[in-house]
């Protein structure tokens, strides 16, 4: 089936991660988009065609689009006008004072929308909420704006894959509302996502199940991750080897290899903060199953960051004071130039507590951390000053460098060749062949040949 490609005049609320790549993506699909955020510095940026932080393909798709003059940012509100169609893309941190998720950003652009959005037009929600935001917000517009609708489209977008994943996602989940309303309003969203519906799955269901997926997807990945680091400390116990364990699970479909990379453990701006979002309102529920779940998740994930302090510390008989120590990766994961709940960093910062003098190094992520990492580290932009006279290195993000780096040449840098791989991204018998101590998770050690 060929569809018919409309051209539909879409707007923005929020121009972070997902709400920029979201405009470019959409005015790269052939739609008149106008991005809006309150954030002056990022509207210039975008508005420039640089992205205000890193993300492989995007700087060329903003500059394709705005060239094209289908593409625009802004900080005006009034724009919201001349949109038929708003997708709300604000941010849903964690609350300072629980783990709930903040929904101050999601009200104010609901608020704005209903100041200015034209007669009939359509908010379709992407940020990620607890499972009842959508029905509560269907009821407040019944007072305020009862013309306008809502469809929840979550949106499951990885860094560094961002352009493609939205460009190219492995499904749509609209969450309707009930009868013709909700009908109607799935023509208007199928015709923004005309030209993917030839190749993509589309899954049509209530706005509380269209919430749920969203948090449901990012608790089964954290929980697939957590199994395999489990599954880690029993080859450590057993003298087992967690590749070969997970290559052999993966190889099940029903199982699949994807997620099944034990090492140092998830972190980022999503998988922690949403879990335990999760949590918080199964607990209001009263779903303790789900929210029992979600513990042990949580748990095997920051014991994993103690059994590497742990590991790291025993080559120096429990004392790191003053031992020189690299660390290859900042960011939460390659490709990447966002530290947020790094396990690279927070593994870092702590042996620094413990006295030890640590260099890290990133391809990317530097700048950032820098200004907003722990500052107890130092950070070093080239990889050989970081592991000159290093008593042992730690690869923690498996950046492709890193993957190819050659343990010869690394040896002629370091003071000592000890090497932990965080992320099983190295060939164990390679480095020790090399005259490496190399140490892991779920694997045996290998002492230098
Ligand atoms: C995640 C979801 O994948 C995405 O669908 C959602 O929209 C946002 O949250 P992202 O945060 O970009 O995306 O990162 P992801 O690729 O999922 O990785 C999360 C963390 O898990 C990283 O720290 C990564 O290093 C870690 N990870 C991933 C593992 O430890 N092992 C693995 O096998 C895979």
């Amino acid at each position: 089936m060929t569809h018919t490609q409309p051209r539909v005049r879409i707007s923005v609320v929020g121009c972070g991660y997902l709400g920029a790549v979201h405009a470019a993506a959409m005015a790269h699909l052939g739609h008149e988009v106008i991005g809006i955020d309150t954030d002056e510095q990022r509207i210039a940026s975008l508005s420039s065609g640089v992205a205000p932080f890193f993300e492989p393909g995007l700087d060329d798709l903003l500059t394709e689009t705005l060239a094209s003059g289908r593409l625009r940012f802004t900080t005006d509100p009034r724009s919201l006008a001349d949109t038929q169609v708003h997708f709300v893309c604000v941010g849903t941190p964690q609350r300072e004072d629980s783990e709930a998720a903040d929904l101050s950003y999601l009200a104010a652009a609901i608020a704005t929308l209903a100041e200015h959005a034209a007669p009939g037009s359509l908010i379709v929600g992407k940020s990620t909420v607890p499972v009842g935001t959508a029905a509560g917000l269907v009821a407040d517009l019944a007072d305020s704006r009862p013309d306008l609708g809502l469809v929840w489209n979550p949106e499951f977008l990885r860094e560094g894959f961002a352009v493609r994943d939205t460009l190219q996602p492995d499904r749509l989940v609209y969450g309707l509302q009930e009868g013709a309303e909700g009908a109607r309003h799935r023509q208007q969203i199928d015709e923004v996502y005309a030209a993917l519906l030839d190749d993509t799955q589309v899954v049509v269901t209530d706005l509380a199940t269209a919430e749920l997926v969203k948090v449901a997807a990012n608790s089964f990945l954290a929980m697939k991750i957590s199994f395999i680091n489990a599954m880690a400390q029993l080859c450590d116990a057993t003298g087992g080897d967690v590749v070969d364990l997970a290559d052999a699970l993966g190889h099940d479909t029903r199982i699949g290899r994807r997620f099944l990379g034990a090492g140092i453990g998830f972190g980022g701006g999503c998988l922690p903060k949403d879990i335990k979002a999760f949590r918080h309102r199964a607990e209001e529920i009263g779903a303790s199953l789900a929210s029992g779940l979600i513990n042990e998740v949580e748990q095997i994930n920051l014991a994993q960051r103690d059994e590497v302090v742990q590991r790291v510390s025993a080559w120096f008989d429990g004392d790191v004071r003053d031992r020189r120590i690299a660390v290859l990766g900042a960011a939460f994961k390659p490709d990447s130039d966002d530290i947020r709940e790094s396990p690279a960093l927070q593994i870092a910062a702590r042996l620094a507590a413990a006295g030890a003098e640590v260099r890290v190094t990133d391809p990317q992520a530097l700048p950032v951390a820098r200004s907003r990492g722990p500052q107890s580290l130092s950070y070093v932009d080239s990889l050989d000053t970081c592991l000159d006279g290093a008593e042992a290195v730690l690869l923690l993000t498996e950046w492709s460098e890193y993957r190819a780096l050659d343990p010869h040449l690394a040896g002629r840098a370091v003071a000592e060749r000890r090497i932990f791989d965080g992320r099983l991204a190295l060939d164990p018998d390679k480095w020790a062949s090399a005259g490496w101590h190399y140490v892991s998770v779920g694997r045996v050690d290998r002492a230098p040949r």
